[in-house]
């Protein structure tokens, strides 16, 4: 009877194991690489280092490159594909404008291929330079899985449909996260990425022409004017301004204190504060910068989770810009 009762205890806690082992669904799991490449983790993280200390925007570029390839379906590096053999890459979109240094994940690529050909994902590579970038803007670690494999094509159109334009509704950009998995508290976190980085002046014309929106602090509009005198900007010229002029560089919650003081960039940053649902956790970053990074790894690593390729879906590209040849 005791037997007969530890053995189904034990089928019990077996069952998913053995679930996954039947349907040959594989999921992310911590240290992918550990057979494969022992060193994937910390060659990533070296290339991540070495660039940030040539580049510093090459920090910034990667959380944000997690974002634009994670929300869209999948975090499955669709979005480094080139427009080539059919494919329309997803950096064509107006929602891409401004992204850069996508040069240098070829890098880190190739760091990768000379140690372990044909083994490290571009996906993972996405995932995992975004959190050694944010640690080197003095954000919190992140501790993530891998074993994300690449998509076999790009997600062009979709992309506007996923990724919020910065003058989108709050309530459309929470609907967009919670259908990640992102609730608000971390929808509010994630965008504290904006605490780094620039805007160009396309982006944010529209809250200072024809007249000055009401919900930017005064004196900051005519700074911005400043930088942005131009009512169109011409796209060629790189006319921008940056997200936070207190702390340009490091992932703190300045952003939100800005957003207090009226000096939130994109109109997305200011409506943070004037959402009731939203409003609450931006006081609450704006006043405990561990609250902020808790709730911003906490986020990050859900969209680094969201709906991966894995197993014997996608592939392991050599070339992050193009899929594999048959
Ligand atoms: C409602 C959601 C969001 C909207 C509408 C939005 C929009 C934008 C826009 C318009 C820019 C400026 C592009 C330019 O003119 O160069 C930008 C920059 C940036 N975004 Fe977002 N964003 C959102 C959420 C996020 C999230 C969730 C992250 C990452 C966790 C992120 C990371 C960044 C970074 C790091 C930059 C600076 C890029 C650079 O300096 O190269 N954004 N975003
Ligand atoms: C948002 O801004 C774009 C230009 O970037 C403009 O075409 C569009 O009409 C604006 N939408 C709203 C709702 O204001």
């Amino acid at each position: 009877m005791a037997q007969s009762s530890s053995i189904s205890a034990l089928v019990f806690l077996l069952l998913p194991l053995l679930l996954q082992f039947y349907s040959g669904k594989c999921e992310l799991q911590l240290n992918y690489y550990s057979e494969s490449c022992p060193q994937a983790e910390e060659i990533i993280k070296q290339q991540v280092h070495s660039l940030y200390y040539k580049h510093g925007n090459t920090a910034v570029s990667w959380i944000r490159n997690l974002f634009h390839d994670c929300i869209v379906k999948s975090c499955d590096a669709s979005l480094l594909l080139e427009s080539v053999n059919g494919i329309q890459s997803e950096k064509i979109s107006t929602r891409s404008f401004g992204m850069r240094n996508f040069k240098y994940v070829n890098t880190i690529k190739a760091a990768l291929e000379s140690a372990c050909p044909a083994t490290v994902s571009c996906a993972d590579i996405v995932a995992l330079s975004a959190r050694d970038g944010a640690v080197m803007l003095g954000g919190p670690h992140i501790e993530m899985k891998t074993g994300r494999k690449d998509s076999k094509g790009s997600y062009l159109t979709e992309v506007e449909t996923f990724i919020p334009n910065h003058n989108d509704s709050m309530s459309s950009v929470l609907s967009t996260f919670q259908a990640v998995g992102v609730d608000a508290q971390g929808t509010v976190a994630l965008l504290g990425a904006h605490s780094v980085g620039r805007v160009h002046c396309l982006n944010v014309v529209n809250r200072l022409y024809p007249s000055v929106d009401p919900s930017l602090d005064p004196k900051y509009a005519e700074y911005l004017k400043g930088r942005c005198p131009n009512p169109q900007p011409n796209p060629v010229l790189v006319e921008y301004a940056r997200n936070d002029r207190e702390t340009p560089m490091i992932l703190d919650n300045m952003y939100y204190k800005n957003l207090l003081n009226h000096k939130g960039l994109l109109s997305i940053d200011q409506e943070l504060l004037s959402d009731p649902t939203t409003s609450p956790y931006v006081q609450q970053m704006a006043a405990d910068n561990t609250y902020f990074h808790d709730q911003f790894a906490r986020a990050l690593l859900i969209l680094s989770e969201n709906n991966p390729l894995t197993g014997e879906d996608g592939e392991v590209r050599k070339d992050c810009r193009f899929v594999n040849r048959k």
